[in-house]
């Protein structure tokens, strides 16, 4: 489903991946690990042509997909939810879902009633403000609207960063639920354990370079290189 190849990304003149290498293949859940600062967050921003590569290949499908603008990858399939979430303050639950909505190609889309169903917390709070959200209700509502977009591909930056334990297990059975209905999945984390437990296949990212990749068995049994480029 997506193909990234030797991929070299700079912020002005600070070049932050060095040919940076990773596969997901279709209905799978594969997770980048790395350290804060590792380059998690510009590989997805790379991918979704928020920071596009200088050098390096994307293909999304077998469709060369490099450098192509945000909008045309949202519209071809690849949902993105920000680290930051960038919720709109102002919108209530609801209207966040609403004007995110992009018709689904095949039969079974999600819609509103879809996306309660997998978050009923959401429907509780259908009325309240963007701006009004406990941070696991931001995390819940940013994915709810990259659904609402109908997306194949999900990349998910760091979900569980700053949830306490029990949203962190809420959030990974929702994960679990949108797996077992045939999304794809790329997850940025720094949390090992919630992102083993929820993966097929991890990779492990430092200093702009992938270090380590593997099943998510032979991350599991690994400790060294666990210790290396993840202290834990
Ligand atoms: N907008 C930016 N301008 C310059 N450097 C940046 C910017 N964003 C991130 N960086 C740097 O790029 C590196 C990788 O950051 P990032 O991809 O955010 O890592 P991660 O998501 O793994 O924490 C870090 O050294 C960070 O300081
Ligand atoms: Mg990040």
């Amino acid at each position: 489903m997506l193909e990234v190849e030797g991929i070299h990304t700079f912020y002005g003149l600070s070049h932050i991946l060095f040919g940076v290498s990773l596969r997901v293949e279709p209905g799978k859940v594969v997770c980048l690990l790395g350290r804060n600062g590792a380059g998690k967050t510009t590989t997805m921003k790379s991918i979704m042509g928020l920071t596009p590569p200088k050098r390096g290949n994307i293909r999304f499908k077998d469709e060369e997909i490099t450098g192509k603008q945000p909008y045309v990858l949202a519209r071809k399939g690849i949902g993105y939810v920000p680290d930051d979430r960038r919720i709109f303050a102002d919108l209530t639950v609801g209207e966040n879902l609403e004007i995110a909505a992009r018709k689904a190609r095949g039969t079974e889309g999600w819609d509103m009633e879809r996306i309660y169903e997998l978050f009923p917390a959401l429907k509780n709070i259908e009325s309240r403000k963007g701006g009004c959200l406990s941070g696991g209700e931001q995390k819940m509502l940013a994915i709810a609207r990259a659904l609402m977009g109908n997306p194949e591909l999900l990349l998910l930056d760091e979900p569980t960063e700053g949830l306490a334990p029990t949203m962190v297990h809420a959030l990974e059975d929702q994960i679990r639920k949108l797996r077992q209905a045939g999304l794809t999945v790329l997850l940025a984390e720094q949390n090992v354990r919630s992102a083993l437990r929820l993966s097929d296949h991890g990779y492990i990212i430092d200093n702009g370079q992938i270090r380590y990749q593997g099943s998510v068995g032979e991350l599991e049994e690994n400790e060294e290189v666990r210790r290396k480029y993840l202290l834990v």
